[in-house]
């Protein structure tokens, strides 16, 4: 069962979409324009073009719990951000009867995503995709998906970026999809530990508009997208797990 720590519920929702930016995209046959690639730093490759971030190792299982619990037989995940690639496989081998969508604004994290792929021999993960999830009109492109994920993104763009993808993802989803956001996070506008508060530093030393993002802040602009706020679970290392639900009916 999932434990809800913590939630606020908004009662003054703005039924605005906001605007979305623009960006790289091929997904699904579809190109759009660019913009330089927020989020993402460089990482080593082996021979095979496989990347690696230890981090995802230590939290692919934390997750795959809560997905076994969100996830049915025969959806469709669309992940945001994929990076390495470590999680979709993960998350395939874990859940074989559910097809993943891969994707990142970065082609060499899709190139080590496919790389992934190849060795694990699975068949439930599509080809990694180039996607710049910021950029508008890749939601109908996808057409309805039954979950979107994404893992550590929103810590690392700025909060015109993370409201242009929420506002696509919203519309990426089908009737009841869930959208599960995972990562660290301010709590009411605090940094809770003394790793939170040297890690956001930095990261706002390098870019000011980026940055933790509080956790109601989020919480309002997935709100703001039509979307319901379902569950805020405690994860491992300080994270947070926003899960949200499509609603049925949109009037
Ligand atoms: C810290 S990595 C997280 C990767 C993976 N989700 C994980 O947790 O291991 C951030 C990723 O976000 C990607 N990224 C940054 N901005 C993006 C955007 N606008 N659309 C899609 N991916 C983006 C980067 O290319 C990078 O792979």
């Amino acid at each position: 069962m999932w434990k809800v720590s913590k939630g606020r519920s908004h009662p003054n929702l703005h039924n605005k979409c906001p605007p979305c930016l623009g960006g790289i995209l091929f997904f699904n046959g579809v190109y759009l324009m660019t913009t330089p690639p927020e989020g993402t730093r460089q990482l080593d490759r082996d021979e095979t073009g496989k990347m690696f971030a230890p981090s995802a190792e230590r939290n692919k299982d934390a997750i795959a719990n809560i997905l076994d619990d969100i996830l049915f037989p025969g959806a469709r995940v669309l992940e945001i951000a994929s990076g390495t690639g470590q999680h979709v496989v993960h998350f395939a081998r874990c859940f074989p009867e559910i097809q993943f969508f891969p994707t990142d604004l970065d082609p060499a994290r899709c190139a080590s995503v496919d790389a992934y792929r190849l060795t694990s021999g699975l068949k439930n993960i599509a080809p990694a995709q180039v996607l710049d999830a910021a950029s508008p009109g890749w939601a109908q492109a996808a057409g309805d998906v039954d979950a979107i994920i994404i893992i550590n993104l929103f810590h690392l763009i700025s909060e015109k970026v993370v409201k242009s993808i929420l506002c696509e993802a919203a519309q990426a989803l089908g009737a009841n999809g869930k959208l599960i956001v995972y990562g660290p996070f301010m709590r009411s506008g605090e940094l809770t530990s003394d790793g939170d508060i040297a890690f956001h530093n930095s990261l706002v030393a390098e870019n000011p508009d980026v940055g933790y993002k509080d956790d109601f802040d989020v919480i309002e602009w997935i709100e703001n997208n039509w979307l319901e706020m379902r569950h805020v679970l405690e994860m491992p290392a300080n994270n947070l797990c926003l899960i949200a639900q499509k609603a049925d009916v949109i009037l």
